[in-house]
């Protein structure tokens, strides 16, 4: 039993020892598995460590990438980024200047104008009930046309087009039976455009309404032609290829660019198809965005071949004021060969608005487009004019005998005389790449839509235009009270489709230089876009797309209600608010 115990004693002590001993082990064991666990741990959170930083830094070398990429686009390929690092929820898009109004009674003549159309058609094929419909005769067309208007009496549309006969007969002198006809026939589209540079009572009832709108009181003497294009774009297409064609620019020529301006008029001279030296003529914020005389008298050099400007400007959005645009024409006066390719699109907004084709008409490409004013980007309406007597015809007249055979050749399947052929025609038939002249034009539809708009804004007595500017202007105050910015030096020359904001703009007033310039070497502007459109869902666009000289983004008026751009306004601040914490906690 004793040994028993003792057995059992020392197997227990031995145990026990065996026990301390495991123990020891375990111990020693855990203490290592702890060791060499830490040790683990230690290491895979330095190499998590390692590698967040590593991921950190690619992410933001990625985003650094990503946004030097990204300024290189054009401000609309740009703002489809920001579009998408807004997300797919409700986004405040004030980087489209497509406008969200549009008029409304040149639209419904258009479409009664079309019913009674279509009942024109149907009357010369009565004898043919299988939805074959004929030309509408011009005999009686007044008549009938009367007959329609009384009957439709009260349908909006119907008045405006009453209105319109007369005002076309007393005030433009045109025949009405020529003018409905032209209208019925170009309704429906029944036949090409002749005369494809445009249809002729379309083409007085057009310049009538340019007469207007961009010559306003200033003296004119003489005549204009028109070519009715598919939009401002198209004829800046139209004239850049024209012009390279026929000698009028060649690569390595000099040509003036008033900036800031709409992006794509940067880039086109820069392209390979006519690789043209561009020197800028920057508008200065401080004195309103207008030029001053120093930089138009970059004008005066010899070598400068064309003038190509926006008035009033894109994205300042501020008209050239008399002082600027008589100084322009002194320096014409002065190089008469200059040519001065002005895109007045935004000047029915403006109050008064002159256009340099009103002051230098002899040297003056006018494009205008219908787009903005009548709400109508998606009808592609825009001119070009072209005074009767210009350097451009001229300068054709003039070219190197070798120049002027090839163009001879060129144009000779046109006309028996080519030599003779205007600008204005070669622009027509280039177009079409010369030899598809006899189908130039645009849509004849399209030209019944432009002819119903003019008419409109020749009768309406400026109640539609006080009403858009209004609506613009509203949209301005909304976004500047939100901002704090008071806008009580109303420049007469601002137009307002378009604001132009900036870190010094926005925070000049409340803070102080160091904090505008602590802002200004640590974030760029595109980083300020991406922080609103990521985490505001507002998008704005790159002023320095447009040329400007700093930092700066475009708000379009143009596209948003005015409770919308009071959001803006309350993003903007906010996220204004967390770059200034920034500074202060830097
Ligand atoms: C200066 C300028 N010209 C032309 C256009 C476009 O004109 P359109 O729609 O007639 O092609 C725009 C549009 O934003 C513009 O800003």
């Amino acid at each position: 039993m004793l040994q028993f115990r003792v057995v059992c004693k020392t197997m227990e002590a031995a145990n026990h020892s065996k026990n301390s001993a495991m123990e020891t082990e375990n111990h020693v064991k855990h203490g290592e598995i702890l060791y060499y666990s830490r040790k683990i741990l230690f290491f895979l959170a330095l190499v998590s460590v390692f590698f967040l930083n590593a991921c950190s830094d690619r992410r933001a070398e990625r985003e650094q990438k990503h946004v030097a990429i990204i300024e290189e686009l054009s401000p609309f390929e740009f703002k489809d980024e920001l579009i998408k690092a807004a997300g797919s929820g409700s986004i405040l898009n004030a980087g489209r200047g497509n406008p969200n109004f549009l008029s409304t009674a040149p639209r419904y003549a258009f479409w009664q104008l079309g019913l009674f159309a279509m009942r024109e058609s149907e009357l010369s094929s009565m004898y043919m009930p299988e939805d074959v419909g004929g030309f509408p005769q011009r005999e009686g067309i007044e008549e009938r046309f009367m007959i329609f208007l009384n009957e439709n009496a009260g349908v909006p549309g119907i008045s405006f087009l009453a209105d319109a006969v007369s005002y076309i007969q007393d005030h433009l002198g045109l025949n009405v039976r020529d003018f409905l006809y032209e209208m019925c026939e170009g309704i429906l589209g029944i036949n090409y455009p002749v005369p494809p540079r445009m249809l002729t009572n379309s083409e007085k009832i057009v310049e009538q309404y340019l007469r207007k709108e961009m010559i306003g009181g200033h003296p004119f003497a003489g005549d204009f032609d028109i070519f009715a294009v598919e939009g401002g774009t198209a004829a800046m297409t139209y004239i850049f290829n024209m012009m390279r064609e026929n000698f009028l620019i060649e690569h390595g020529n000099t040509i003036a660019l008033g900036s800031p301006i709409f992006t794509p008029y940067i880039e086109i001279p820069q392209l390979n198809d006519y690789q043209l030296n561009i020197i800028y003529l920057n508008a200065d914020p401080a004195n309103g965005w207008q030029y001053s005389k120093q930089e138009l008298d970059k004008l005066r050099d010899p070598n400068v071949k064309a003038f190509f400007l926006v008035n009033p400007s894109n994205p300042p959005s501020v008209k050239l004021d008399m002082e600027s645009l008589n100084y322009i024409a002194d320096i014409v006066r002065e190089r008469p060969d200059l040519i001065i390719l002005t895109d007045d699109v935004y000047g029915t907004f403006a109050d008064d608005f002159v256009s340099l084709f009103a002051l230098c008409p002899q040297n003056t490409i006018l494009v205008y487009s219908f787009s903005k004013y009548f709400g109508s980007t998606g009808w592609r309406l825009g001119v070009v004019a072209t005074h009767h007597q210009n350097v451009l015809d001229d300068k054709l007249a003039n070219l190197p005998q070798k120049q002027q055979a090839l163009l001879h050749e060129r144009y000779k399947s046109i006309t028996t005389e080519p030599d003779k052929l205007k600008f204005i025609d070669r622009l027509v038939a280039d177009s079409r790449t010369v030899a598809l002249n006899h189908t130039a034009g645009l849509s004849t539809p399209q030209q019944v839509q432009m002819v119903l708009f003019s008419l409109y804004s020749l009768m309406d007595n400026d109640a539609y235009k006080t009403a858009l500017k209004q609506l613009i202007r509203n949209r301005k105050q909304a976004l500047y009270n939100e901002l704090g910015i008071s806008l009580e030096d109303h420049d007469d020359n601002a137009v307002d489709y378009y604001t132009i904001l900036s870190v010094e703009y926005l925070l000049e007033r409340g803070y102080g230089r160091e904090v505008i310039d602590w802002i200004n070497e640590n974030i760029t502007a595109s980083e300020i876009l991406f922080r609103l459109a990521r985490e505001e869902s507002v998008v704005l666009l790159p002023g320095e797309g447009f040329g400007t000289l700093n930092p700066s983004w475009r708000v379009s008026l143009a596209n948003l209600h005015e409770d919308e751009y009071v959001r803006i306004g309350r993003a903007i601040n906010k996220v204004m608010d967390e770059y200034i914490k920034l500074y202060h906690d830097k």
